[in-house]
């Protein structure tokens, strides 16, 4: 039977799922497995399942002599040279489509709270100094009428734009491939990163990390932002420069940032931590329960599907 390495307890019914077709060496460890035992543990294996905060760079592919597959439980891949897996015959696969709808709602979650001022609010009541109901108490702002301005046009993007229609939302996007938008049902409007940074109320980052994307928004991006306007990051933490992000909040340049990724995960910019108007959320873009099953479940599939020699359900492209 062909050997599978998992970097993380999975669900249950996952690993059983798994069992029926590999045997499987599950590392039970605190926190991520250490590198050097990714590794050693690979050198017998023909599969590896890993997380985002696994790092599966040249070093760690060439101690997986037999690999024929790495399923990333994730829809970023960014965590995995995959052009490098490629060329040594090794498919990486990915989780997209079953996060999408999670990762949306989570995405309007954090709109929400940031331009009502929930986590503010949160705390000053969690403080002990809340003084009570008062008509110019913490206000917010409202999103109708409003440009929700979306970077990127993938599958998260539009679930995103979607529900903006029950805010009364317009939506701009800017894309640099073409994904035939906007449709009759989805009258979105395509126009350059300059405009939709001049002209958004919400400015939503969907795109993949990417050598293209890293700082995609620096200094120069967040001084075309509206000083009223608020940044959302729910895609990857390096396509915002922190310490410029920082600096856009420090010069009220903009109004505020609601983000649940960081440049580097766990740690956070020291001053964006003191800052009341941005929202810090623990990289939860996808975590319900049925998602991370699913995700789990595809992951495995996939492994599955390589192991059999069936094509896999969701390869990456380099
Ligand atoms: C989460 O960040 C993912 O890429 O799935």
């Amino acid at each position: 039977m062909s050997a599978v390495l998992v970097t993380r307890r999975l669900p249950s019914a996952v690993i059983s799922k798994l069992e029926t077709g590999a045997l499987v060496d599950l590392y039970t460890g605190e926190g991520s497995i250490p590198p050097a035992e990714l590794c050693a543990r690979l050198a017998d294996k023909d599969a590896l399942i890993c997380l985002l905060t696994d790092a599966i760079d040249k070093r760690v592919i060439d101690a997986g002599p037999n690999l024929k597959i790495i399923a990333n439980v994730a829809v970023g891949y960014n965590n995995i040279d995959v052009a490098y897996g490629r060329s040594r015959g090794v498919v990486v696969t990915n989780t997209p489509d079953v996060l999408t709808e999670s990762v949306a709602n989570f995405t309007w979650a954090m709109i929400l709270a940031v331009t009502r001022r929930l986590s503010e609010g949160e705390r000053l009541v969690r403080r002990g100094q809340w003084k009570g109901w008062a008509l110019d108490f913490m206000l917010g702002s409202e999103l109708r009428g409003k440009q929700l301005g979306l970077v990127g046009a993938g599958r998260i993007a539009r679930a995103v734009a979607v529900r903006a229609a029950a805010f009364d939302m317009r939506v701009v996007f800017t894309s640099r491939r073409d994904h035939g938008l906007p449709t009759a049902d989805a009258p979105w409007e395509h126009v350059s990163m300059d405009r939709l940074l001049n002209t958004s109320d919400i400015v939503s980052l969907h795109v993949p990390l990417t050598s293209e994307t890293r700082h995609l928004i620096d200094k120069r991006a967040l001084a075309r932002m509206k000083r009223s306007a608020y940044l959302v990051n729910t895609a990857r933490g390096p396509v915002v420069d922190e310490a410029a992000l920082a600096w856009a909040l420090q010069e009220h340049l903009i109004a505020g940032a609601a983000l649940d990724v960081y440049e580097n995960e766990p740690a956070v910019h020291p001053d964006l931590l003191q800052m009341e108007n941005v929202l810090l959320a623990p990289h939860l873009g996808s975590a319900t329960t049925e998602t991370r099953t699913a995700m789990a479940d595809l992951a495995v599939e996939n492994v599955l599907a390589v192991l059999a020699g069936r094509p896999p359900l969701t390869p990456v492209s380099a």
